[in-house]
């Protein structure tokens, strides 16, 4: 079977970063003395998958605060095969049309998403969920540069995407991800919850939203709340709770020090961890000349 991949476009996506990752992951979970993995801002799940993918995981858990997330991975756990037969109506429904009438469907969808929201219940799984999710995984792959974005009604408003042969999805990449989320526990909730499940040895993998970089940078809203640093100092705070009980401890961010030399925000925040910077491809702001290699932080505390 293909190995596992991430199923959804997400802003802030680690699949580029992972090969950088590598050396700095413990020694542990290579030789198999790691079996516990925590990701409480799941996304995409790029670094999930390379992990089960790779090393010899017993049990995941997985979070994020977006319910609409978290609902779709639970699906492709739970019922990956109902899940395919959806995407092939919707894929077969959307590529029949020409780009007017795709555009017409795009929106049909993205109406019937925001109206439905308030009637599931996303703390209980029921069938009700796969249609959902299905709708998620055809909107991230239809609408513009795959971003999820939500207006502070909580409505899904990102435009069409005008792609000319968008491949909503992988069914044999699917069914592995099914495979591979079956040691997984996948939640909704703020980061801060998560030390209730968190015992002894665990690997805890972190990738908080970027604080943004500069005024000008665009996105990146996953939710109805933006990442504060209030949330940052939260989070910093945790990350010093759980470095006991020998747990090992990896957290990324963007580096501030790309736009201000002087600004020390995180050196401050994990003072006697260890900080690396690794190279990361992303545009820092609207100006292309800004393009090119950045650097992200990589904090350890082993
Ligand atoms: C940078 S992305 C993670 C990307 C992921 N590593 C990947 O490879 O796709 C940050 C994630 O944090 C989530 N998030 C934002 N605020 C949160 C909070 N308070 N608690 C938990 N998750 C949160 C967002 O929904 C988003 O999915």
């Amino acid at each position: 079977m293909k190995t596992a991949k991430p199923f959804l476009k997400w802003a802030g996506g680690k699949t580029q970063l992972i090969e950088q990752f590598l050396e700095y992951f413990p020694k542990e979970l290579r030789n198999g003395g790691l079996v516990n993995y925590y990701e409480p801002f799941l996304g995409s799940g790029a670094v999930f998958f390379f992990i089960a993918n790779n090393y010899s995981i017993k049990s995941a858990y997985l979070s994020d605060i977006n319910e609409d997330l978290v609902l779709t991975f639970n699906v492709v756990q739970k019922n990956v095969k109902g899940l395919i037969d959806e995407l092939y109506d919707l894929k077969k429904n959307y590529l029949a049309k020409n780009e007017t009438k795709r555009e017409e469907f795009f929106y049909e969808i993205r109406t019937k998403f925001n109206q439905e929201k308030s009637k599931i219940d996303f703390s209980n799984y029921d069938d009700g969920w796969l249609n959902r999710a299905a709708m998620m995984i055809f909107l991230n792959k239809t609408c513009f540069n795959g971003l999820f974005r939500l207006n502070r009604k909580g409505e899904f408003n990102v435009p069409f995407g005008k792609y000319k042969n968008p491949a909503i999805f992988d069914e044999e990449n699917l069914l592995a991800v099914s495979e591979v989320l079956k040691i997984a526990e996948i939640v909704t909730t703020d980061f801060e919850k998560i030390k209730t499940k968190i015992k002894k040895h665990f690997f805890i993998y972190f990738d908080p939203p970027y604080r943004p970089i500069s005024d000008t940078s665009s996105f990146t809203s996953y939710s109805k709340h933006n990442f504060t640093d209030g949330d940052q100092k939260r989070l910093a705070q945790l990350y010093h709770d759980l470095g006991k009980n020998g747990n090992k401890l990896m957290l990324s961010n963007s580096d501030p020090k790309n736009e201000n030399g002087k600004d020390d925000f995180f050196e401050e925040l994990y003072k006697g961890f260890n900080i690396q910077r690794v190279k990361a491809n992303r545009i820092i702001n609207c100006m292309s000349e800004k393009r090119g290699k950045i650097n992200e932080l990589l904090i350890t505390n082993y």
